[in-house]
């Protein structure tokens, strides 16, 4: 039986063991996925606890993807791109942080919009904390041009400065709504109990296409709002899918499938 897990703080609700057991019973893989409730002062032991238990790996989630990364022996391109680890990998007994979520993020897309390459064209992104770090570098990758808008501007101007893309202030994100051939919240507004985005998707182009992260609830008010005005929408789960498709791939040599019957089975654990 090999070890693999989560850590994170909190991490009780996380969806990731339903999804990761699921594969290995389909896969026949022994492998116990742990949840590891992990205070930000506890970091360090957690990752060298888990080593010598000879974990094949472990994914890391809110708020160590930064903070993990000075406790492993290396990081990979994409990690060190995206400036965060969601996934860590054992290779010659060293402790290697990647991040799948990345390939999370666009993965999701392209299996929701079969003409992605037109919908990046004019990408808005709301928000500016890791998962937008995450679905920048992706984007980037699929050629598209990227407009940032964030409650904090300060945060959004550093990040449009880290990646050459536009930025516009908070107070203004209505105005770029039009230009939009997709519009992607990557905020946390809109999750189970947090506020509502409050953005008015009347200004927003016909045609563009509109992706949540958020998946809990699957149907946030933006996607029923979008889905009202005739827009193709996306919703967040896909992203957790297949961030998750890929460290399992990783740790287990193995790609699993993402199918209806996983949907399900992830859904009642929501
Ligand atoms: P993650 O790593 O999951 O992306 P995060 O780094 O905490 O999470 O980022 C959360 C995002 O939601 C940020 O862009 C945050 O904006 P700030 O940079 O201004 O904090 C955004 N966000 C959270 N609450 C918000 C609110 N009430 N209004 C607007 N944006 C909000």
């Amino acid at each position: 039986m090999t070890l693999t897990g989560l850590i994170g703080y909190p991490v009780a609700h996380s969806l990731s063991p339903r999804i990761h057991t699921y594969w290995a019973k389909k896969y026949a893989i022994e492998t116990d996925y742990k949840l590891f409730t992990t205070p930000p002062h506890r970091v360090r032991q957690v990752v060298h606890r888990l080593k010598n238990k000879g974990a094949k790996g472990f994914n890391v989630t809110v708020p160590h993807k930064q903070a993990v990364m000075e406790f492993l022996d290396g990081v990979d391109d994409v990690a060190r791109a995206i400036g965060a680890v969601n996934t860590v990998i054992r290779h010659n007994g060293k402790f290697i942080g990647t991040n799948t979520d990345a390939y999370g993020f666009i993965t999701n897309l392209k299996q929701s919009l079969p003409n992605l390459a037109s919908h990046v064209k004019n990408t808005v992104l709301l928000g500016a904390g890791g998962a937008t770090r995450a679905a920048i570098v992706s984007l980037k990758e699929q050629g598209a041009s990227i407009t940032l808008t964030n409650r904090t501007e300060k945060t959004a101007a550093a990040l449009a400065n880290e990646f050459s893309i536009h930025y516009v202030n908070w107070e203004s994100r209505h105005s770029i709504l039009e230009q939009a051939t997709l519009l992607v919240n990557t905020t946390s507004l809109g999750m189970k109990n947090n506020p509502e985005l409050d953005l008015n998707i009347q200004y927003l182009n016909p045609s563009a296409a509109v992706h949540d992260i958020v998946y809990s609830p699957l149907k946030t008010t933006l996607l029923i709002n979008a889905e009202k005005a005739g827009h193709p929408t996306v919703d967040g789960l896909g992203m957790l899918l297949y961030q998750a498709q890929r460290a399992f791939e990783h740790w287990h040599g193995v790609l699993p499938e993402v199918d209806d019957a996983l949907r399900t089975h992830v859904l009642e654990g929501l």
